[in-house]
Order: C-alpha cells, then structure tokens, then sequence
C-alpha cells in the first residue's frame, strides 16, 4: 500500500543572517555577505526598505482599501515589510496562504480573491480563519460558497459574506493576461450582481487588467465597464476592486508613475457616481519587485552563455518564456585589475531541461568567469514563490539586506542607505 507523506513541494529558503525588525540598521549588504559566505547555492536578498516603502507610497496614493496579493511573495520577511508600510489588507488565493497570513496577523483582514476555490477551503476560510469575503464569477461558484458557508452556521447567518464578481476584460496589453482564465462577460456579471445582491453583506465587482500592465487607460476602461454592469444590474454595489498590474521598472522598461494610473482610476470612480462605493486595489508586484534579488553562481562559461545556478524551474521562472529582462551586476570571486568592457550574455539554468534558459540580453562586463556571482534584481514578484523541486535543485538561502533597490522604486529615498550600489564588486578570495 503506497503511503502519502506530508512533504513540502520544494525545500523551504534556507534563513542566515535572521535580524529582528527593529534591528533593521544592523542588515548587512549583499556584497559583504557574499563575501563572508561566498554562496554556492541561490542567495535570495529580502529589502526590507524597499518593500516597506512602496508599500507606504501605495497605501498613502490610493484613495481605497490596499490589499497586498500574497502569491507574488508570501515570505514572512516579505509580508512584514508589506504590514510595516501600512498594509492591513490581504489578498489570498488559497488556503495556505490565508492561515500564513492568519498566523502573522491575527488582525488582518483576508479576502478569498481566487475565483475558484474547493468547498474545503472556503468552510477553513470562513469557520477558522474568520475571512468574510470571496470572490466568483460563475453562478457554481456562488452557489459552493453559499452552500458551504451556510452549512457550518445553519441558514441563517449572523454575518452575511462580501460576494465579489470577478469580472473579464479586454486584453489591455499587459505582460501577463489574466481575463483568459477568469471573469464574467457584462452579461454573466449582471446576473451574478443580482443573484448575490440578497446574499451579501457586501457585495462588489472585482477585475484585473493584467499583471505589469503599462498602459493607465486600461484601468479608467476597466472602471467604466464596471459602471455598465453595476447600472445594468441596477444594485448597490459596495466596493470596485480594480485588482493588480500596476507596473514597476526593469531594464528599458519605464512605466509611468503610479499617481497616472491612479488619477485614471480616480476620474473614472468619480464620474461613475456611486456615493455608496468604496475603492478597493490588490497590487502585487508594484509592493515587492524591487524588494528582491537573487545572487547566483556562474559554474561553467562557455562563449556568452553563463550556466547559473538558478533557472526558469528555480526563481527565474518569468526570465525563460516570457523574457523578462532583469537588471544584473557581477560580484566577481577574484579581484581583477582594469574594467573590461560590457558585453550580452545568456544564462542557463541548473536542471537538464534545454528549456532552462534565459537569453535576457544580460549586460555585464566581457570577462565574467566561473566562480563570479551575479546579482539579479527587481525580482521581489514572482520570483522565489515560483520556485520547483525539478531535478533536486530546490535548495536556497535567505537573507535581509540593507542594499537598495537595483532599479528605481516607488517612495524609495536613495538617501536611506547613503547612495548608490556600484555595479562591479569584488570580493576578497
Ligand atoms: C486576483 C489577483 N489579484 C492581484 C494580483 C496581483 O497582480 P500584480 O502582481 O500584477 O499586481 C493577481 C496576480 O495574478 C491576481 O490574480
């Protein structure tokens, strides 16, 4: 007879260098902890700052409710940083993640946003872990979440559900559509709004317009099609969620600020006229991306292709099909004399798997040599959480540094840590 065993899917970050959050002077940089433990594993580099930060400047921009989406990084490290910048609202799509944040904050407030969830999940949500508002946008959907929430409590509810309708859009562009997979058509929507309505204690539609998303009419777009369907169902509707995207900065990849795209939100909430609707956004990336990096190693070069040890089944995930360029810079293992020019490199990844690769360009100087590190950056989102057990490379460090960001982030003042990363670093052999 087989046996199950309870095995976590991928082994979890190794932590060094633990420091209490009020010790945060004391986070040491990247460069000299590789120094001192010259990584043969993947290091990924937690920016308390970062996070903090941007997470502040959304909080203080939007005129709603913001809640952090934990997918795009659950770390604990991670999730403090998000609290600590004012965050008290959690977007969760499974149920691990909400006893996560449950765990970390007996206080938060946990919304269910994925818009299929097992009947399991939503009775754990709602019976333990007191969260009160789900997503859907079937009517098989509400009907599981009636049922099950119903089931636990009698017919009668004390607390009546928040019942979101997720509702598709039109592809806007972004890197990553999400309307392909979830969202009512206005015609669905309508029925769901006033299906639910009696159902609710607060009802809402939800969207996303896709994640890294670069263009601001997306959103006023967005917010204008939730107008049809909430005047079309002719219900009050309390809260507009107008989900993630918003976009952050990589290499030749200059979004526009984020007060852009919140004035297009704004406007458009506003000429809606709904003086009994509250705004609520779920940013991801735009909290975390410039919060993370992973320092890899080179173990073998051959022409302008590094072989690393992380790849598209480890972190790098979004640098393989998608193509995402990530900013880098070289931590040499041996001190050299002189600069030696710039030049574009590919990486591939650790595993077997030929498609373990990432042809970047990758910008560093032309004599990087097996042995050197390589920093890369801006990968706070969906970077470590993509990580998979493939090929028993699964095993990797954490630690929370002081550096500043590699690429321009919301609210971040270079001047928190006295200046400017400088690209090329050596560290004593
Ligand atoms: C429902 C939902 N909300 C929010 C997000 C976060 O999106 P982003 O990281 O692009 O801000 C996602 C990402 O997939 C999502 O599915």
């Amino acid at each position: 007879m087989s046996q199950i065993q309870n095995r976590a899917a991928v082994a979890p970050l190794q932590r060094h260098f633990s420091i209490s959050a009020d010790a945060a002077v004391s986070r040491p940089d990247v460069s000299s902890i590789v120094a001192c433990m010259r990584p043969q594993e993947p290091m990924h580099c937690v920016r308390p700052a970062s996070i903090t930060a941007a997470s502040q400047a959304f909080v203080r921009a939007f005129s709603g409710d913001v809640l952090y989406a934990v997918k795009c990084n659950p770390e604990p490290a991670v999730l403090r940083a998000v609290w600590a910048g004012g965050v008290r609202h959690f977007d969760c799509a499974s149920i691990a993640e909400v006893t996560l944040v449950r765990r970390l904050f007996p206080g938060a407030a946990i919304h269910f946003m994925h818009p299929v969830k097992s009947r399991a999940a939503i009775c754990e949500a709602w019976v333990v872990n007191g969260v009160r508002d789900f997503v859907f946008d079937t009517q098989c959907e509400l009907d599981k979440i009636l049922i099950e929430i119903g089931r636990q409590e009698g017919a009668a509810l004390d607390v009546k559900p928040g019942l979101f309708v997720r509702l598709a859009l039109p592809h806007s562009g972004a890197a990553i559509d999400l309307s392909t997979k979830f969202g009512a058509d206005v015609d669905v929507a309508v029925e769901l709004l006033r299906n639910a309505r009696s159902h609710a204690g607060k009802l809402g539609v939800a969207f996303h317009v896709g994640s890294q998303c670069m263009d601001p009419l997306a959103w006023r777009e967005a917010v204008e099609l939730a107008g049809i369907v909430i005047a079309r169902a002719g219900v009050v509707v309390d809260v507009i969620d107008v989900g993630g995207g918003f976009p952050v900065a990589y290499p030749d990849i200059d979004p526009p600020p984020l007060g852009a795209f919140l004035a297009e939100i704004d406007a458009a909430f506003d000429r809606l006229d709904l003086p009994h609707t509250r705004l609520w956004a779920e940013p991801g990336r735009a909290l975390v991306a410039g919060g993370g990096s992973v320092v890899v190693q080179v173990q073998l070069r051959k022409g302008n292709m590094l072989y690393v040890n992380d790849g598209v089944f480890g972190s790098l995930s979004d640098a393989g099909a998608l193509g995402f360029r990530f900013p880098v810079r070289l931590i040499r293992a041996k001190p050299v004399s002189g600069g030696a020019p710039m030049a574009a490199f590919g990486f591939f990844g650790p595993t077997c798997d030929s498609s373990d690769v990432m042809h970047g360009p990758f910008m560093l100087p032309n004599d990087v040599a097996e042995g050197d590190w390589i920093e890369i950056g801006q990968l706070g989102a969906y970077g470590s959480c993509l990580r998979t057990p493939f090929n028993g490379f699964d095993r990797a460090a954490l630690v929370e540094v002081s550096d500043r960001p590699m690429l321009e982030t919301a609210g971040y003042e270079a001047e928190q840590d006295g200046g400017p990363v400088s690209d090329i670093l050596a560290v004593a052999a």
